[in-house]
């Protein structure tokens, strides 16, 4: 195109642009006028309007502008046209109608099996986070490294990694973390066996929705963690919880009924109560889902935690071909945010799950599972958790000993050898519901025991978190605490 030619082009193209912005604005003020005529009355219901050619003719604009302006009254139910006699102004019940319509139509109820799921979801309490359970020091995660990483693999992404993806998690994750828990968890794996999963939840919601049916039962534990409580409630399983002691959860004491298809266990270390399934139980248990024909999901969120002795090996590793599928997550090590875990499936299930999950929930995060497996493999990810395991004893000291006003006078803790929360026994539920209500009006989060039972709660007691408040915080809390649960104890006490 010469530069003449190309110059024409421009100006055409600009008058056209100006043309059509002046129509649509001129349209505008077209419609506007007749609307608020309509709307204040001015012109009636039944009253004649100009057609869009007597507009265009005598307001000399364009036809379409005005045909625009017109058909916009008309779909709001403030114009009709009637065959033969033009276009008039609308009765007002037709305009209220078209109003009226997206309110008439809208359907705001859940379904019963959302109804059933909304029941089975603790409210998510905000506020202070000194207590809050399961939240990990977030303040001592090493973001420039992550970053850098990061940075590092999505410099490099290859063009795949922007596509649908269907290989169960990128491969060299799946090997770093087949290293990591064949060495540190006694875990059976070889890297295929691995399903990198967008966190432990998605893992629970594929356990329960490819090996159970709805109406199946699912031993869960009796108090136990709400989240794989609502995944399998939302799979349509009926929940039976089965107590927990001091030797974790009891298979002798499950009652009679259906038999389960799931069990659902974190024998590290249980949540809540902060107790480590004996070998005893262990046994009981594989024998128990054995015998049942049952899978153990084994939720081992938290054994990079503990602080007086080595970590019990995995359930999954204690025998070879265990009815154990084992579940691991990232939230507690690195941030929950991230939303990444893992399942370490039995051989037959592997490419089942790999299929169902990649149709299911897409897989991703590619540069971040990336991130991971090199953070695993430089070592940064065994340096963090020795780093946030000298903070968790810490932190946890101090709440302790800002306790250690209530627990001189009776005030119970659980043993506090692993995880990152605390368990204080109370009387009963009355006190109970009295510190939470205390915590609220003070603006301090409380987890009650109760909430963690699915029937009756038998015990009473507050699920304390510490792992991610600084030590100054927990202790400014765990000081509140304690005058206040004196205070009930004895009023004297209360200042
Ligand atoms: C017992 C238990 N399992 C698993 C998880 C982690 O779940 P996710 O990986 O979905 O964040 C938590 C988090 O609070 C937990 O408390």
């Amino acid at each position: 195109m010469s530069r003449l030619a190309r110059t024409a082009w421009v100006i055409e193209a600009l008058a056209i642009r100006l043309a059509k912005s002046r129509e649509s604005g001129l349209s505008l003020v077209l419609y506007t006028a007749l609307r608020g005529w309509i709307e204040a009355g001015e012109l009636a219901a039944g009253e004649a309007l100009p057609s869009s050619r007597q507009l265009a003719r005598e307001l000399e604009i364009a036809r379409n502008t005005a045909l625009a302006a017109l058909d916009r009254l008309t779909a709001e139910g403030l114009v009709a046209s009637r065959p033969g006699a033009g276009l008039f102004v609308a009765p007002l019940a037709l305009a209220e109608a078209v109003h009226q319509a997206p309110a008439l139509t809208r359907r705001e109820t859940l379904s019963r099996r959302g109804d059933r799921l909304l029941a089975a979801c603790a409210p998510s309490g905000g506020g202070h986070r000194a207590f809050a359970p399961g939240i990990p020091a977030l303040d001592l995660f090493p973001r420039e490294q992550w970053q850098r990483l990061l940075r590092r693999h999505q410099q490099r992404a290859p063009e795949q990694w922007l596509a649908y993806q269907a290989t169960g998690g990128l491969a060299a994750l799946k090997t770093a973390l087949c290293d990591y828990l064949r060495l540190s968890r006694s875990v059976r794996c070889t890297p295929d066996q691995i399903l990198i999963t967008q966190g432990a939840q998605q893992g629970f919601e594929l356990i329960a929705r490819l090996l159970a049916d709805p109406g199946d039962s699912a031993w869960i534990e009796e108090p136990g963690y709400g989240g794989a409580q609502v995944a399998l409630t939302a799979a349509g399983l009926s929940l039976v919880p089965v107590p927990v002691d001091a030797e974790g959860i009891d298979p002798q004491r499950a009652p009679d009924g259906p038999v389960p298809r799931l069990i659902y266990v974190t024998p590290s270390h249980q949540y809540p109560r902060g107790v480590t399934l004996s070998l005893a139980r262990r046994l009981a248990l594989l024998n128990a889902a054995e015998r049942h024909g049952a899978w153990i999901i084994e939720d081992d969120y938290d054994s990079e935690f503990r602080y007086s002795s080595p970590p019990l090996a995995s359930l999954q590793g204690l025998v070879d071909q265990a009815p154990v599928i084992y579940v691991g997550t990232f939230s507690k090590v690195l941030y929950p945010g991230l939303r990444l875990g893992y399942l370490v499936l039995p051989q037959a299930l592997v490419e089942p799950f790999r299929q169902a999950n990649a149709r299911l929930n897409r897989e991703g995060q590619m540069v971040a599972q990336a991130a991971l497996a090199e953070f695993i493999e430089q070592g940064h990810f065994s340096r963090h958790v020795a780093r946030m395991r000298r903070a968790y004893r810490s932190r946890q000291a101090a709440l302790r000993e800002a306790l250690a006003p209530a627990t001189a006078m009776g005030l119970t803790l659980s043993t506090g050898h692993a995880g990152m929360h605390l368990l204080a026994g109370l009387d009963d539920l009355v006190q109970e519901q009295a510190l939470v209500e205390a915590g609220r009006a003070r603006g301090i989060q409380l987890s009650p025991l109760s909430r963690y039972f699915t029937g009756p709660a038998t015990r009473a007691g507050l699920v304390l978190g510490y792992a991610g408040s600084h030590e100054q915080e927990i202790a400014r809390a765990g000081d509140w605490l304690a005058r206040v649960w004196l205070g009930l104890q004895c009023p004297v006490f209360q200042r």
